[in-house]
């Protein structure tokens, strides 16, 4: 791994005191979590066109395979540990660096590593929380894992009929207002945007790294591959999340 970067990179968290980290998938993929896009990823397993908002709602056959897909992830992810890029970004917050955690993780390994919930803006909510699309009430994700596991399907909302979903933003469905009006707030006030394990191809939360860096603060990408601002960040560093936080922050502590 290129040492300069990886001083520069320290040098900028030491310097900055409003950081905001931004992620996706690749930040998880060390603890055993599949990721989207790459090879073996969710969107190889499963027809992304089939997991639409407007699928679910409609057709019975798409909600059977969404919830299925729910049913593998809820079965798979209940284990998964913090890896150490997690570690980092907590021990950022334990710092007082940290001004939010701006994540289209929905698996919660930010608050698990330590990140205070209140801090931990998730974009496209939340796995491990179920609710009515009409009436909003909420439903436990074991009792649909139980019965999705015995070949049941999922019934509607006792209350009000509606249909139950995971409480996971699908494509076409809005993203919590509140969400990410405090994410745009946070991106385009912090001095250090620092996006970690993001294809960077979905909006609008793509459009954070550009908010962040026409609002004058310092744009550190870390991924596995290019992405599409490599050309406006101050600082690219290609390869593994874990190992690249680690050593940044250890990095950072030695100058202090
Ligand atoms: N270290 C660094 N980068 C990694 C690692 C790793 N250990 N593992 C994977 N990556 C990189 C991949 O190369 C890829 O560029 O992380 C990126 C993950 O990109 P995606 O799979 O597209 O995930 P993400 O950017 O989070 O997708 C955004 O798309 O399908 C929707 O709602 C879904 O929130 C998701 C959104």
């Amino acid at each position: 791994m290129d040492k300069g970067k990886l001083e520069f990179f320290a040098r900028l968290i030491k310097t900055s005191h409003n950081i905001v980290v931004f992620t996706g998938a690749g930040v998880s993929t060390e603890s055993g979590v599949p990721d989207f896009r790459s090879p073996g990823g969710i969107w190889d397993r499963f027809d992304p066109q089939e997991m639409t908002f407007q699928k679910f709602v409609s057709s019975p056959e798409s909600r059977r395979k969404y919830w299925e897909l729910f049913r593998i992830c809820w079965k798979e992810f209940r284990g998964i540990e913090p890896n150490p890029a997690h570690l980092a970004i907590a021990e950022l917050e334990k710092q007082e660096k940290l001004s939010a955690v701006v994540t289209q993780n929905v698996e919660e390994l930010h608050q698990k590593a330590g990140n205070r919930p209140e801090k931990v803006l998730q974009l496209h909510g939340n796995m491990w929380k179920i609710s009515c699309l009409e009436c909003e009430a909420p439903y436990s994700w074991q009792e649909a894992y139980n019965r999705l596991e015995q070949g049941k399907m999922i019934d509607n909302c006792s209350r009000c009929g509606g249909l139950l979903k995971p409480a996971t933003i699908s494509f076409g469905q809005q993203l919590p207002a509140k969400i990410l009006k405090e994410a745009q707030m946070r991106s385009s006030s912090c001095d250090l945007f620092i996006s970690i394990g993001s294809s960077l191809v979905v909006y609008p939360a793509a459009y954070m790294p550009q908010l962040a860096k026409e609002s004058g603060a310092k744009l550190v990408i870390i991924n596995r591959e290019p992405t599409p601002f490599d050309s406006i960040a101050d600082l690219v560093i290609e390869g593994q999340a874990g190992e690249i936080m680690k050593k940044a922050m250890e990095l950072s502590r030695q100058d202090r």
